[in-house]
C-alpha cells in the first residue's frame, strides 16, 4: 500500500508552481462533448480525476490524446450516445456532468446514479429540475437515471443552492438549447466563470457568469478550441496554509488574487502577510504569531469549503479558541479524528467544530478520508513532531498533482513509500 512520509520540522522556502484548476478541467473536459471539432486543452493537470475522466469519454468512441506531455486534444465526432457504466461514475462523480451536453447533444443520455462519497450524500435534484425545465422526460431507476428531449427548449430555473454542478450541467444543457435559459442563484466560483469563457470562446452566448444571475442565448453549433483553464485557487490556498503552519516565507506561482479572497482574508485575521508580487505570483509570509480565527464555509465567494480541512489542521497548532462550521458539506469533520491522533484538541457538535489550539502535534500513521483531508494530513505532518504516515492516497492523487515533489521543492522532508 503507497504511503506519504512526513518528517515533521522542517521550514519552507522558495517557491511552488500551482497547477491548473482541477474543478475547472473536469467540467471543460465534458463540455468538449458539445462539439465535434478538436479541443486543446492547454496544460491539463494529469489528476486521477482527469485520468478517469478521460478513460470514460475514450469508452464512449471519443479520440484524447496528450500532445508533449501536457496539452489534452480531445475530438468528439465519433461518440457514441451510451449508458455509462456505474463504477466510473461513482468512481468520479463529476463524470455526471457528461448528462447537460449528452442531452444537448443526442436528445437523451441514461447515467447510473452517482451516489454519494465520504463528505456527504452529494444528492442531483438540482440538476435534474433544470433538466425538466428545459424540456426533458426525466426517469430513475434500477440505480440509473434517463433523461429523453427532442430539444432542448430555454426556460428559467432558479436553484434553491447555488450548487457548482447543478449550474454547470444546466449551463452545458442550455447553450445549444432553443430560446434564453436564464439560471437564478446560481453558483458563482471562478470555475462557474472558466466553463462560461471556454463556451463562450466555442461561439456560445453566455452572460453573467461568476455572479448569481446567468443567461445563456442558445446557438446552433460550437466551433473547436484551444483553451488554458484558470489555475487552481484550492492547491494555492493549500501552500498559503503550509507556509503559515511551518512559519516560513515562500512564492506561490499560478495564484489569482481574485479567486483566493476569501482564504487570503481569513489567513491575514490569523497573522499571515501577503504581497503581490505581479502576474499571478504572491509572496506569503507566514513567520509571525497566529491567531486564533472562526470560519463558516459558503458557496464562493464565501469562505470554501474545499479549503475548510486545511484552515482546521493550521488552527490545531494556534493557541486559543477556534470556531469552524461546515455549512455546504453534511459529512466533511472526518479529518478531526485523525488530526486528534496527532494530538490535536478538536470537539465536534453537530455541523460546528471547537478547536482549542495545542503546544504542538506529534506523527503518527493517519488516513486521508477524503481530497482535502490528505493534504490537511501532510500540512499537519510538516509541523508534527517526528514521522507521520499518510494512507489512503488515492483521495489526495484525484485532487493534487505531484504534491510530495512540490512539497519537497520547498523544503520539505516529504516521501512516497510503498509498503
Ligand atoms: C463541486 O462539487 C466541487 N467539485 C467540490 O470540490 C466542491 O467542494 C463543491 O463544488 C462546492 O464548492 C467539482 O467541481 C468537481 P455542489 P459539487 O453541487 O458540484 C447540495 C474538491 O475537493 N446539492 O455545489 O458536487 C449538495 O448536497 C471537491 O475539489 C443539492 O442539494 O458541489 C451539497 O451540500 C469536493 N442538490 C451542496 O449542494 C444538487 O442537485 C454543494 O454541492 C446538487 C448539490
Amino acid at each position: 500500500m503507497e504511503k506519504i512520509i512526513v518528517e515533521g520540522g522542517n521550514k519552507l522556502k522558495g517557491e511552488v508552481n500551482i497547477s491548473l484548476a482541477k474543478n475547472s478541467v473536469l467540467p471543460i473536459i465534458v463540455a468538449s462533448i458539445l462539439s465535434p471539432n478538436d479541443v486543446v486543452i492547454k496544460n491539463a493537470p494529469m489528476l486521477e480525476d482527469v485520468i478517469v475522466l478521460n478513460d470514460l469519454l475514450l469508452e464512449m468512441d471519443c479520440s484524447i490524446e496528450t500532445i508533449n506531455n501536457r496539452d489534452l486534444k480531445i475530438n468528439t465526432s465519433n461518440l457514441k450516445e451510451t449508458s455509462m457504466n456505474s463504477d466510473l461514475i461513482r468512481k468520479m462523480r463529476a463524470s455526471f456532468l457528461i448528462m447537460g451536453p449528452m442531452l444537448s447533444r443526442f436528445g437523451k443520455c441514461k447515467i447510473s446514479m452517482p451516489g454519494g462519497c465520504n463528505i456527504g450524500s452529494r444528492p442531483i435534484d438540482l440538476h435534474l429540475k433544470g433538466f425538466k425545465l428545459l424540456g426533458a422526460d426525466i426517469e430513475i431507476g434500477h440505480g440509473f437515471v434517463e433523461a429523453k428531449a427532442k430539444k432542448l427548449k430555454g426556460n428559467r430555473i432558479y436553484l434553491d443552492f447555488p450548487s457548482v454542478g447543478a449550474t454547470e450541467n444546466i449551463l452545458m444543457a442550455s447553450v445549444l438549447a432553443e430560446g434564453t435559459t436564464i439560471i437564478e442563484n446560481a453558483a458563482e466560483e471562478p470555475e462557474i466563470w472558466d466553463l462560461a469563457n471556454f463556451l463562450n470562446s466555442m461561439g456560445a452566448k453566455i452572460h453573467g457568469a461568476g455572479v448569481g444571475k446567468i443567461t445563456i442565448e442558445g446557438v446552433d453549433s460550437l466551433k473547436g478550441i484551444e483553451y488554458k483553464p484558470i489555475y487552481d485557487r484550492v492547491e494555492a490556498g493549500t501552500f498559503m496554509v503550509a507556509a503559515a503552519i511551518t512559519k516560513s516565507k515562500i512564492t506561490i506561482n499560478g495564484a489569482i488574487e481574485d479567486h483566493l479572497r476569501p482564504t487570503i482574508e481569513k489567513l491575514k485575521e490569523c497573522g499571515v502577510k501577503f504581497e503581490s508580487l505581479g502576474e499571478d505570483t504572491i509572496l506569503v509570509d507566514g513567520t509571525g504569531e497566529k491567531s486564533p480565527v472562526d470560519i463558516k464555509t459558503l458557496p464562493y465567494p464565501g469562505f470554501p469549503t474545499d479549503m475548510q480541512a486545511q484552515m482546521m489542521a493550521l488552527l490545531s497548532i494556534c493557541k486559543g479558541s477556534s470556531i469552524i462550521t461546515e455549512t455546504v458539506f453534511e459529512n466533511r469533520f472526518m479529518h478531526v479524528a485523525e488530526l486528534v491522533r496527532m494530538g490535536a484538541n478538536i470537539k465536534i457538535d453537530g455541523r460546528t467544530a471547537i478547536i482549542e489550539g495545542v503546544d504542538s502535534l506529534t506523527g503518527c500513521d493517519v488516513k486521508a478520508t477524503d481530497l482535502r483531508a490528505g493534504a490537511a494530513m501532510i500540512l499537519a505532518g510538516l509541523v508534527a513532531h517526528g514521522r507521520t504516515e499518510i494512507s489512503d492516497l488515492y483521495h489526495i492523487d484525484r485532487g493534487y498533482v505531484d504534491i510530495e515533489e512540490k512539497f519537497r521543492g520547498l523544503g520539505a522532508n516529504i516521501y512516497r513509500v510503498d509498503k
